[in-house]
């Protein structure tokens, strides 16, 4: 049977950056009180759509491939912050690399619907109905921000990445994976005013409220990823000490570390890199993926474990082979237009807005 090998990857930032320092001018908040609780020093706030960042994302992927867009077969967009519903995300992106008329699909299971994509792809090439896909975690967050609720205002952000999955017979990609989620636990992660539910709640078009219990989405965050990395290790007869690197979905440091000791697995295996971004969302995993092969992180033929949770609640574990190359074979020189306005701006305009009734 096929595979479906990693052949590119690739990142796009949004150039702003927001520091705990920009967010305690506004919030009642604190370097300390963020760093200590989440390991999060900054994050990223996009000036330009979702598309623009997934373009981006998705050209340097497909160059470092040496694949063109015409070669594609398919695109997943894994998001929960569409720019739009309807038409989708991925038609706009196949539209936009000039890559048509492949398959394009979104796929929204919050913070894992990258990695819920890369199962589905993964699967759409082992099977046999496609041979090359482009899979991209993207989100913008910023607008949907409630910016007053120091309960999250403080933990996410922006960006994109992508990868290009190709079938092989070398047993590369996407070797096992566990996939998740404790319905009953939906309400401990909601964002009122994304979606049409709002219409019945009485509640002002675009103005969201989040509902967030963090200390019971941290307890089933590392429950869930705990028991998914432990099924696919013990399913491919793996131990922890043949795992090269975790790349795990970067929400709070703390998450990170007690999911990696719940596993066994020392922190100097573990890529970090929350410290900088915050939580990205569908983003998190894959960008965390390019910055650990830009930092020479994962060697060929490298063993990696890749656990993430989000809202739903939706928990995964994959165990992903490496190929033999960790360099891309081209570069793209695109990138995002410069912003008009710095991220501290940016999120005061949203504030503004929400005073108005309109994010
Ligand atoms: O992809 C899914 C995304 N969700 C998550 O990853 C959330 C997972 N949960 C967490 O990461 C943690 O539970 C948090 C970082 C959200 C909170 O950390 P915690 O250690 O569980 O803090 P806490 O909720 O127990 O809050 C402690 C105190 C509270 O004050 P009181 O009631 O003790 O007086 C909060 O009001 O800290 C207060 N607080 C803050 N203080 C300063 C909450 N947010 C802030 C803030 N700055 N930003």
């Amino acid at each position: 049977m096929a595979y479906a090998g990693i052949t590119g990857w690739g990142k796009c930032l949004p150039h702003g950056v927001l520091t705990n320092a920009d967010l305690a001018s506004f919030l009642d908040t604190s370097d300390d009180w963020i760093v200590s609780r989440t390991g999060i020093g900054s994050r990223r706030i996009a000036d330009c759509l979702l598309a623009d960042m997934a373009e981006v994302a998705a050209a340097r992927a497909l160059a470092c491939a040496g694949l063109e867009a015409a070669d594609l077969d398919l695109i997943v967009f894994g998001t929960t912050t569409h720019d739009d519903q309807c038409p989708n995300m991925a038609s706009g992106l196949q539209a936009r690399l000039g890559a048509g008329p492949c398959a394009a699909l979104d796929l929204n299971t919050a913070c894992t619907s990258f990695l819920y994509g890369l199962s589905a792809a993964t699967a759409l090439i082992r099977t046999g109905v496609v041979r090359n896909a482009l899979v991209v975690g993207a989100e913008r967050i910023s607008p949907y921000m409630d910016w007053d609720d120091r309960n999250v205002s403080v933990l996410f952000g922006d960006g994109a990445a992508a990868v290009i999955l190709q079938a092989t017979e070398q047993e590369e990609g996407v070797l096992l994976e566990k996939l998740g989620c404790y319905g009953d636990a939906r309400e401990i992660l909601r964002i009122h005013g994304i979606g049409g539910a709002y219409v019945h709640s009485g509640r002002l078009a675009g103005v969201t409220e989040w509902q967030f219990e963090g200390q019971e989405i941290f307890k089933k965050a590392v429950t869930g990823m705990g028991l998914a990395c432990e099924d696919v290790l013990s399913r491919a007869g793996i131990q922890t000490q043949d795992i090269d690197l975790v790349v795990p979905h970067q929400a709070n440091l703390r998450i990170i570390e007690a999911v990696a000791k719940r596993a066994g697995i020392e922190m100097d295996r573990v890529f970090v890199n929350v410290h900088r971004y915050g939580n990205m969302s569908a983003a998190t995993v894959p960008v965390a993926l390019c910055e650990a092969l830009e930092a020479g992180r994962i060697k060929p033929h490298a063993t990696l474990l890749m656990p993430a949770f989000g809202g739903g609640l939706t928990f995964c574990a994959h165990l992903v082979r490496w190929g033999s190359r960790t360099t891309p074979i081209e570069t793209s020189d695109k990138e995002l237009a410069s912003p008009e306005r710095s991220a501290l701006d940016i999120v005061l305009d949203y504030r503004r807005a929400r005073e108005r009734g309109v994010s």
